[in-house]
């Protein structure tokens, strides 16, 4: 069939042939479909969707449109994805804990999207260290560490690099199959045993209700078990930022001090529940309450720590950066506390707002060629339900520039809201599916 048949049998909202979709993929990677066909193709799909059958097809076309990775080591290869968030280092934590219980975890990473923070961009944060690693490196750095967090080859789902981009400039981004097909076809080439997904739920989340999300989470977990993939997915809370730190460096140092012992709260809690779901399912851990008490056991007795220290060595990075992070990560010069208004309660956070503030300050990217500045962020963000007097700080903004600062502060002051009474608080999880 060719493309053109492929692009009519879809207008007529027919069932695609997935081997129509196989030489689709095949041809978004070697540039013989056209950005034309491309952006139909995206519309098409996004005006009458692929069906479950159609999507895993795509999704199984995409990853084996470039090269997919195997491995032959003595323990489960897993890995978590997340739909993004603020504050979200989970993958800082959680990568060196599940190599610490006897996994192993070549993680394929992201930068920021929109106004959420990228794992690759923080990573990069500590100086010498390199998410670019060509294949051997990568292997080598996984068995030295048990972990590596690097960025995707070009050969990595490259029908998903070139449909990303045409979706970017066609509206066309939001779809249900194309996002799991988007999703899946990276993180599936890596070749591995088991997945959890993060699928982030409120104002700092792309999906908002609770029916978006579950309708992700149901696309992303059907579809990865259908293509041989044992996933699960967490839906979880992202009315307020993770960690108390949103920025590259900040983050960093965030997820130093709960792999540390010295801090714990949603960024350990959550950690722990991905894990332990992903350790449960591939057998390390009998359930998943049992794979988070392992988790936690890694982080508490150190182990994940000296992980996370062997695999920022492995990756360029300096030999004492576990002992005294602070001392080589990069500061802002401008640091500036955002004053409560007035008494009372933190009792909701635009989530987008605060995401994009930390954009505008520097840490992520306005265009795809913007240098991220990895000093710059908020520290010591007060969580919901705090009680606050006037003048308190409700976060420290950390800018290059005062006139930056000053206008996050605006921002800052707008997206938080003090009310009279404690709210309800959300749970960390709101569900689980598959
Ligand atoms: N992240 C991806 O990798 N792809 C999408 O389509 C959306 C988010």
């Amino acid at each position: 069939m060719t493309t053109r048949a492929l692009l009519a049998a879809l207008r007529r909202r027919e069932p695609p042939d997935p081997r129509a979709l196989e030489a689709f993929a095949k041809g978004l990677a070697d540039r013989s479909v056209s950005d034309a066909q491309a952006g139909a193709f995206a519309m098409a799909v996004c005006m009458g969707g692929l069906g479950p059958e159609g999507r895993v097809a795509l999704t199984r076309a995409m990853r084996d449109s470039g090269r997919c990775l195997r491995w032959a080591l003595d323990g489960p290869v897993l890995d978590k994805h997340s739909t993004g968030g603020l504050g979200d280092c989970v993958s800082l934590v959680l990568a060196p804990a599940l190599a610490a219980c006897g996994a192993y975890v070549p993680m394929i990473s992201g930068r920021g999207l929109g106004h959420t923070g990228g794992t690759l961009d923080k990573l990069e944060a500590i100086p010498g260290v390199s998410v670019d690693l060509d294949e051997a490196r990568f292997r080598a750095v996984v068995d030295e560490a048990g972990c590596a967090i690097v960025g995707a080859s070009p050969d990595i789902a490259p029908a998903d690099k070139r449909l990303y981009a045409v979706r970017d400039v066609t509206a066309t981004v939001e779809s249900l199959d194309l996002i799991t097909a988007s999703i899946l076809s990276k993180k599936l080439a890596a070749g591995l045993d088991g997945l959890v997904l993060d699928v982030k739920l409120g104002s700092g989340a792309f999906m908002k209700t609770e029916d978006d999300a579950r309708a992700l989470a149901g696309a992303l977990v059907e579809t990865a078990n259908a293509a041989g993939c044992p996933t699960q997915a967490l839906i979880t809370d992202m009315s307020q930022p993770l960690a108390p730190a949103m920025g590259n460096a900040l983050e960093v140092l965030a997820a130093v001090d709960v792999l540390g012992g010295r801090a714990g709260g949603a960024l350990l809690d959550l950690s722990c529940a991905l894990g332990g779901a992903v350790l449960a399912g591939a057998g390390l851990a009998d359930t998943p309450a049992l794979g988070a008490a392992k988790m936690r056991e890694a982080v508490e007795g150190g182990a994940a720590l000296e992980r996370f220290g062997r695999m920022v060595v492995a990756q360029g990075g300096p030999m004492g950066f576990v002992d005294a992070p602070a001392r080589y990560l990069p500061e802002a010069p401008v640091i500036r506390e955002v004053p409560a208004p007035r008494d009372g309660w933190i009792t909701a956070m635009a989530g987008e707002a605060l995401g994009l503030a930390t954009v505008a300050l520097g840490a992520g990217r306005a265009v795809e060629t913007d240098r991220v500045d990895p000093a710059v962020g908020l520290g010591d963000i007060l969580p919901l339900g705090h009680e606050v007097r006037r003048g308190q700080p409700l976060c420290r903004i950390h800018a290059a520039r005062e006139a930056q600062a000053e206008e996050a502060a605006a921002t800052i002051r707008a997206a938080i809201s003090i009310g009279d009474a404690a709210p309800d608080l959300p749970p960390l999880i709101h569900g689980r599916v598959g």
